[in-house]
């Protein structure tokens, strides 16, 4: 690409990383807004990515998207010799099926030979709900082994695009606008600054979660997310690792 060209791709991964104040940035060539190969090279980084730092026994918490779908489609058994156990990020379930953290866990589980846990739980439960869903064994359990992960693999998307998927109500769309939210991760929305404007609050990962975590791996790509991604930078852990693509790290480092 143009990119590779002008400024190396491993000048412009420390450039970000730096810029970023993450543990590393990896970028493959393309934009993932122009073409749909390119998310599949982000699912295959990602996937080197992870080979490397699996050891042992495992926890891997994962959100749901189109990105980590492409994700576990790269996913293959060579990671297997070691025990892995793939458990949704957070209950919600309001994606499209091939999109919920609970399919995505399951490709990547059958994949790698691994295992996998399911996550059900609605989003915007009341606190009542809330607190006598937490001692249901399944989901305590889940919450537990969310807790002991040992790595993260993420999508960030956004804010609005997100919004529209999870089909939010017009008061909550209004409420993002009005903050000027530009990116989501985790089921937060972020403004500019990298504030947390809204929440949706379902149970499981949780940012300060995220902070004992080992290994955070961030997968995003394309220019339209660029915004997205530098905003929830600001609140992401020190030890992220972003997988992206040169649309967005193109756009990153003219900020
Ligand atoms: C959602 C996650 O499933 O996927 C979000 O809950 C994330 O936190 C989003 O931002 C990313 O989606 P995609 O399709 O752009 O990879």
């Amino acid at each position: 690409g143009l990119m590779r060209e002008l400024k190396g791709i491993d000048v412009l991964e420390l450039e970000l990383k730096h810029r970023l104040g993450i543990k590393k940035v990896i970028i493959v060539p393309g934009d993932g807004d122009e073409s749909p190969l390119v998310k599949r090279e982000l699912g295959k980084a990602a996937a080197v990515c992870m080979k490397k730092l699996l050891q042992g026994e495992n926890i891997i918490a994962v959100t749901g998207g189109s990105t980590m779908a492409a994700v576990a489609e790269q996913l293959t058994p060579e990671c297997g010799d070691k025990k892995l156990l793939f458990v949704p990020a957070r209950g919600g379930v309001g994606e499209d099926v091939q999109n919920q953290a609970n399919t995505i866990c399951a490709i990547m589980a059958n994949n790698t030979h691994g295992k996998h846990r399911v996550f059900y739980v609605p989003d915007q439960v009341s606190p009542e709900i809330y607190h006598s869903l937490i001692k249901e064994p399944d989901i305590h359990e889940n919450l537990k082994l969310i807790q002991s992960a040992n790595m993260v693999l993420h999508g960030i998307g956004d804010a609005i695009k997100m919004a529209g998927r999870r089909k939010s109500s017009s008061e909550i769309l209004k409420k993002l606008e009005e903050a000027d939210a530009v990116g989501e991760a985790f089921g937060y929305y972020f403004n500019e600054s990298g504030e947390i404007v809204h929440k949706v609050s379902t149970i499981g990962m949780q940012l300060e979660t995220l902070e004992g975590i080992p290994n955070v791996l961030a997968v995003a790509g394309g220019t339209s997310k660029a915004k997205a991604i530098k905003a929830y930078m600001k609140q992401a852990p020190a030890s992220t690792i972003l997988i992206t693509d040169e649309g967005a790290a193109g756009s990153l480092v003219k900020w």
